[in-house]
Formats: structure tokens, sequence, C-alpha cells
């Protein structure tokens, strides 16, 4: 039977939800269908999890970008691990304002040891998940370039992922403390470099924040497992991503049991279907699919595709029957 999951797609597909619940193998699934159902559409799939599970999932290794996964000359692949990546820019920033105020003359003395302090002590105390929006400054950057149609994005598990959401305020104001401290040395060059740094970091949070709270651009899958726990996990991230303006339209519901199996997988199949129709009553206005669980892991193309055929609409409970 086809799969009723449709094969079209936003800008940007985020693929989010709690650890381990399959977003990985989702986002790869999705992304390897799409590219095959159109050629001519470059796609992009893109990770910021340091875990670095995309090699698992297509069963090659991806490094830090890779072109035409899995023999896809239209599928390219790219991961990111943010925090290493802020790492550097802080070690940089550190340098920055070492360099910065040994070079400082003629100001007061208690002066510039506070402002020295000070920034030294906003360079460690930036917010965290400020890491994982500017890695993503490196998609709305490849947008802007036209290189590709859409991207398809596997997150890191949720809480960071409504962490990152919530945080362009704190970053931002971060920034502008950080800003305000160089203005006072405005006519040193070294001060002026760092700002223009800071403005491209502001701007580049503003563009990414815009990207993902535009529904005619950005669409966020959430996936989850038929379990009450994930559940009410999942009612907790609809509702987060409702105040965060990035809706959750589609939700699938990843493992089921296949059905006319073994009594034991009956009577869990059982149970499951009653967690699906719960899903289905919180979940009014929410695309539900559902993806069966597969008997073994799901490595490489053939796995992928074998898993992402099982992704059906969930029906009302009257057709299920
Ligand atoms: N429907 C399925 N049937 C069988 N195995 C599955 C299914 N979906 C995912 N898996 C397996 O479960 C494991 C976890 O999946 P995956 O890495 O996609 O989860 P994740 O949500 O990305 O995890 P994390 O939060 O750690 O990033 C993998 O080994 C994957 O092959
Ligand atoms: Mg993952």
């Amino acid at each position: 039977m086809e799969n009723e999951f449709p094969l079209i797609s936003k800008q940007i597909v985020i693929f989010g939800g709690k650890g381990g619940v399959g977003k990985t193998t989702a986002a790869a699934a999705f992304a390897l269908a799409l590219a095959r159902a159109d050629r001519e559409k470059k796609l992009l799939i893109f990770s910021t999890d340091p875990a670095h599970s995309l090699s698992d999932s297509f069963g090659e290794e991806i490094g830090r970008e890779k072109n035409g996964v899995a023999g896809n000359a239209n599928l390219d692949a790219m991961e990111i691990d943010p925090g290493q990546w802020f790492e550097d820019l802080k070690q940089r920033y550190r340098s920055w304002t070492d360099e910065l105020f040994d070079s400082l003359t003629g100001a007061s003395r208690m002066e510039i040891k506070f402002d020295r302090e000070a920034m030294r002590e906003l360079v460690e105390l930036t917010p965290p998940g400020i890491d994982e929006i500017a890695a993503l400054g490196v998609i709305s950057d490849l947008l802007d370039e036209d290189r590709y149609h859409s991207i398809i994005l596997d997150t890191a598990p949720t809480g960071h992922l409504i962490r990152f959401l919530e945080l362009p305020r704190v970053a931002l104001s971060w920034i502008r403390t950080f800003m305000k401290l160089l203005l006072k040395y405005q006519n040193v060059v070294k001060a002026t470099q760092v700002a223009e740094e800071l403005v491209a970091l502001s701007k580049s949070i503003k563009r990414v924040v815009a990207l993902l709270t535009d529904a005619e651009r950005c669409e966020f899958v959430g996936v989850a497992i038929p379990e009450r726990m994930s559940l009410e996990e999942t009612v907790d991230l609809a509702k987060a991503l409702d105040n965060l303006e990035v809706p959750m339209k589609k939700l699938l519901i990843n493992g089921l049991v296949p059905k006319n199996e073994c009594s034991f997988c009956k009577s869990r199949r059982k149970m499951q279907d009653e967690v699906v129709a719960n899903f289905k009553r919180r979940f009014r206005s929410v695309e539900l699919f559902s993806a069966q669980q597969q008997p073994h892991e799901i490595t490489g193309v053939k796995a992928l595709l074998g898993h992402f055929q099982t992704w059906d609409r969930v029906q009302s409970r009257a057709k299920q029957r």
C-alpha cells in the first residue's frame, strides 16, 4: 500500500519530539522519499544533534557535510555540533576582549578594569541555546543562496529545541549588553570589529526566528510514540510551540505494532490503539499519522523507504475498525 504522508514540503520541515522517539529516522526517511519522488528538487537534511546519527540512519558516513546522500544526486546532508561551534566563537570573543583592553590607554584604570571583567563575565554567561540559534543561521544563509528547495531539519530532543526557540529575546538582550559596553570604546578598531560580529549574530538570530515563525515557509512535524507518557509530553510540546508561534501541523506516532501477529503483540497493539485514539481526541486540529514498528533497526535506503511506506493517516475511530 502507498503511504499517506504528503510528499510536499515547505522551505523548512522540522522534525521534533522527545529523545529516542524516532526523529532522526523519520527526518531521514522523509527526506529520502521526497528526494526520490522529485529529482528536480534539491534537498538538504540538516542535523544539529551532536550525536551525529544521520550516519546511522543512512548507513553511510555523513561527516560534517555530504553531497549526494545514498546515491541521490539531489540530496545533501549536513551535521553541525552547535556546542562545539559556539565554544570556538566564545574563544574568539575572549581573545578579542583581552586584546581590546590590553590596547587601551588613557581611560580611567578603574573603569577599564570594571569593563574588562564585565565583558569576560558576559562571554562566560552566554545564554544556553544561543549556540543552536547561531548554528541555524547557516540554514537561513543557505535558503538565501537559493541552493535548496527544502531543508529537512532533524533536531536534538525537545527540551533543547524549545529552549532555543524561547531564547532569542535572551540572546538579543545579551548581545545588547555586550554592545553597550563596547560602545564606550568605539574609537578602538578592535571594538568596532567585535561590534560588527555582534551585529551580524543578532541579525542572524532575528532571521532564523522570522523563518521559523513563518507558517508559509516552515512546518513543524511532531514525532511521538503510542504511549500515555508520550501523549502528555507531546501535548506540552504543542502548547509550547503554539506560544512560540511555530504550530505543530502534523504529528507522527511512531512504533505501532503490526496487526495480526502473536497474542502478545495483539494485546500491545490494543493498548497502543487506545492511546492513538486519545491522541486523536487531544489533537483535533493536527494531521495525525502513524508509523509501524519495524522488526529491525532502520539503517540504509531500503529500511528507510520501508519505514516511510508504513506512514498512514490516522483514521477516525469508526473507520479504524
Ligand atoms: N518505526 C521504527 N521501528 C523500528 N525501529 C525504529 C523505528 N523508528 C526508530 N527506530 C529505531 O530507534 C532508534 C532511535 O531512533 P532515532 O535515532 O531516529 O530517534 P531520535 O528521536 O532521533 O533519538 P534522539 O532523541 O536520541 O536523537 C534507532 O535505532 C532507530 O533505528
Ligand atoms: Mg536523533
